[in-house]
């Protein structure tokens, strides 16, 4: 299926540096001892102890000069600034929404949407694999979700194009088994971060669509990564090599009644997002909640020069020669991983390579918590930090409260857009392949702090 990626490892960067942020690596024995004050979780380390830092590709971004420059135009007046309007403008263009609600990150429209769409308790939103906050907003409303994505998304050895696909026969299954009145909407992610940044096809998404307009449910996609899902469409779905990204956009956003967006990655940004919709049901009411929970609806808790630097960077994010570089470098960085034989999330995705944990540390039981373990002991290696995406990310059951081991248990290695040059991915490859050839040191860790929600951003644990 599909066809070869026309990919070079590692492009040169489509831009020249003017502002530098120096860096200094902190000692072997400062990171010993940050990451044990930390309790062994990369999130509670301070930004100065850290050397790369590949924790997240959310807010991290690099602006150019065009957004920066957009920043001074801010229109800091409460209701009706010019950089609303400029932001629905870009939106409208880039996603083809119609209609849109701006909030101050991406979670803000997961709540507001998770609020208008389940409209009482025990409803089932299905999604291709969980994200964290998404999965708590709708859980909040007393929905559950299961997973229906395909199987090969759990596998990380599969090689397929479009691991991040509804599997419709599972899709269907749910609809059939509960009845269309229990679904609250279908949630579907452009390339599905805990899957390791897979993408869903166009021929996915028509796919999904149709069904859900049989069954009168509406659909909701989380295009927070969809400039990068749009770009593999376009490198490996037939019919679509010759269109720009801006065109696959609009054609797979038709698919959706609405989108929740987090602007902190595509958009090149360090804050933001909204819904954009084309419903006016889900836009009235998201509009007039909006209100109580983030701010007018003409702002939604950013900055006028927030909305400014979203706006331009929603086009600049969706450029093709801005998105091969980008893509080029994650693959880089993966390539030289897999050449060295550390075992990864196959195929790289588009904004994380993400290593395979049960395989790295295999002698670390799932109760020890391998990728956590994994990601502390790459700190220790290297001060470069990374993040646990396995069973502390997903948490226990709400119902029987026991943990929950995915299959997947991950180190995700997340890269900022235009921020680190290829040769720091030269160093990240270095030390981890430096790490796999001493493995067998890694210790697991046991949970000696539990937050009840979301659990992986302030858990803290020791060595055992
Ligand atoms: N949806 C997806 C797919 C995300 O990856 C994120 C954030 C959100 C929604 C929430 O957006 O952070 O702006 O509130 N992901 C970040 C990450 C945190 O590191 O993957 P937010």
């Amino acid at each position: 299926m599909g066809r070869e990626t026309n990919l070079i490892h590692g492009l040169p960067e489509p831009f020249k540096i003017k502002v530098v942020e120096p860096l200094v690596v902190p000692s072997p024995e400062r990171r010993k001892e940050a990451i044990r004050e930390a309790g062994y979780n990369t999130f509670l380390l301070r930004s100065d102890d850290v050397y790369i830092d590949l924790l997240t590709d959310s807010g991290t971004a690099a602006m150019s000069d065009n957004q920066w420059a957009g920043m001074m135009l801010g229109d800091e007046a409460y209701a009706g600034s010019k950089n609303f309007y400029t932001l629905e403008k870009s939106i409208q263009d880039v996603l083809g929404f119609p209609y849109i609600v701006p909030t101050h990150q991406g979670r803000g429209a997961e709540h507001l949407i998770s609020r208008a769409l389940i409209k009482k308790p025990g409803l089932l939103v299905p999604r291709n694999m969980y994200f964290t906050t998404s999965k708590e907003h709708v859980e909040l409303q007393g929905a559950s979700m299961p997973d229906v994505v395909i199987d090969e998304a759990h596998d990380p050895e599969s090689m397929l194009p479009f691991k991040g696909n509804v599997d419709i026969a599972k899709l269907k299954k749910v609809i059939e088994q509960n009845g269309a009145e229990k679904i609250a909407f279908v949630y579907v992610e452009m390339n599905v971060n805990m899957a390791g940044g897979q993408p869903v096809s166009m021929a996915n998404a028509r796919e999904v669509s149709k069904l859900c307009k049989e069954k009168g449910i509406k659909l909701v996609f989380d295009a927070t990564r969809s400039s990068e899902n749009a770009f593999f469409i376009k490198e490996r779905e037939e019919g679509y090599a010759k269109k720009t990204v801006v065109e696959i956009l609009n054609e797979l956003m038709g698919y959706a009644d609405a989108c929740i967006y987090s602007a902190k990655k595509d958009c090149l940004v360090n804050i933001g997002g909204f819904i954009g919709t084309r419903d006016i049901g889900i836009f009235e009411a998201t509009r007039e909640m909006v209100v109580t929970y983030e701010g007018l609806h003409t702002y939604g808790g950013m900055a006028g020069r927030d909305m400014e630097a979203v706006a331009r960077g929603l086009r600049e994010g969706a450029q093709y020669e801005y998105l091969k570089y980008r893509i080029g470098q994650t693959n880089y960085l993966g390539k030289m991983l897999m050449d060295a034989g550390v075992p990864i999330v196959k195929p790289v995705g588009s904004h994380a390579v993400f290593l395979n944990a049960l395989k790295f540390v295999p002698h670390i039981p799932r109760e020890q918590w391998p990728s956590q373990a994994l990601a502390a002991a790459i700190y220790e290696d290297s001060a470069v930090r990374s993040m646990e995406r396995g069973a502390v990310s997903k948490g226990r059951d709400k119902n029987t409260k026991e943990n929950i081991f995915p299959k997947l248990e991950l180190v995700r290695l997340t890269i900022p857009r235009r921020v680190y040059t290829n040769t720091h991915m030269e160093y990240v490859a270095e030390s981890i392949i430096h790490l796999h050839e001493h493995k067998d040191e890694i210790k697991g860790l046991k949970m000696v702090y539990e937050p009840p929600a979301l659990r992986f951003f302030q858990a803290k644990f020791e060595q055992v």
